[in-house]
């Protein structure tokens, strides 16, 4: 059943993926959906293949124990107030930043202290949850923009540093470079909330609305301003809309692999490595690596012959 419902939320999710935005379900169906979904407690959307027929290696590895670990119950009260939150409505006024005079440390401290403590990201963070801001080299050539943080991230207070995370290291490896050679952000900075399931937890992540990246993004134009990158990545559909607008393409495949522009940068839009790990098929990790590799011709990288041919045939 488990198998069963991980290949239907793969189907669904590679669906989505091409621009498709709703199915049919018989009534039928559906009743025994949730009557699966119900013997399982909780649906986890999980990637399991495991295949070594590349020599980049962008297989998901396990996540680290304490990512894993199962989040404490929320109390009733929290669990009111975790309800009484969604969704996200009536968010106020973009912030203005005004960064201070200074080296790039400080003026980058600043900015963590302002997020950190801005009671708008602090009222939509779970309770015990982080407030999340970019992390990195601040003389990054490449700055990696994500959507928003999940579950390990707004435990750590670090973005990609779950599963997708975990992936999204190898591919930069594959490149040369290492995590602590680049910038890695994303467009919000707390954990879109949603209904808290059983035992309190909160089993899934939503992408955010337009109304909620709007507001986190004058934090990221602010990281863009302080690192000041040769380059930018969006990492898929979401973190694209939020930098391009909504509205601005229908489904990724249109985008993906194109050079467009945010804040006089130059940036390349391409697939989240989620969508690797739910689709950890050689041609999906081309397609990605492919976009990586103008990544680094744009970048100057020096790029190999092998790294030239990873993921081909
Ligand atoms: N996905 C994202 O887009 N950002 C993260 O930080 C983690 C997963």
């Amino acid at each position: 059943m488990r198998n069963a419902l991980n290949a239907l939320a793969d189907e669904l999710r590679r669906l989505k993926d091409d621009g498709v935005k709703s199915v049919a379900v018989s009534d039928a169906s559906l009743a025994a959906l949730r009557a699966a979904v119900k013997v399982r407690g909780q649906v986890e959307f999980s990637a399991v293949a495991r295949r070594d027929s590349t020599k980049l290696d962008l297989t998901p590895s396990p996540a680290p124990a304490e990512s894993r670990r199962a989040e404490p119950a929320a109390s009733p009260a929290q669990n009111a107030a975790g309800s009484a939150r969604l969704p996200s409505s009536a968010l106020p006024a973009p912030p203005v930043v005004v960064l201070p005079a200074g080296d790039k440390a400080a003026r980058w401290a600043a900015l963590r202290e302002t997020v950190l403590n801005d009671p708008t990201c602090l009222a939509h963070a779970r309770p015990g949850k982080k407030v999340v801001l970019g992390v990195g080299n601040l003389d990054a050539r490449i700055m990696f923009v994500g959507e928003a943080p999940g579950a390990d991230e707004e435990v750590q207070g670090e973005p990609f540093v779950g599963p997708a995370g975990q992936l999204l290291n190898r591919m930069i490896a594959g490149t040369g470079l290492k995590r602590e050679d680049v910038y890695i952000g994303n467009i919000m900075n707390w954990r879109p909330e949603m209904p808290l399931g059983a035992g309190g937890i909160q089993a899934g992540n939503r992408p955010p609305t337009a109304e909620e990246m709007a507001y986190c993004l004058p934090y990221l134009r602010a990281q863009i301003e302080i690192v000041d990158p040769g380059l930018l990545v969006a990492l898929g559909a979401t973190a694209a809309q939020g930098l391009l607008g909504p509205g601005t393409f229908k489904a990724l495949g249109e985008i993906r692999g194109q050079w467009r522009e945010f804040q006089g940068k130059p940036l390349m839009v391409t697939y989240h490595p989620s969508y690797i790990l739910r689709n950890p098929t050689n041609r999906s990790k081309r397609l990605i690596w492919e976009d990586f590799l103008k990544v680094m011709e744009r970048t100057g990288l020096a790029v190999s012959e092998k790294q030239r041919g990873y993921f081909l045939g």
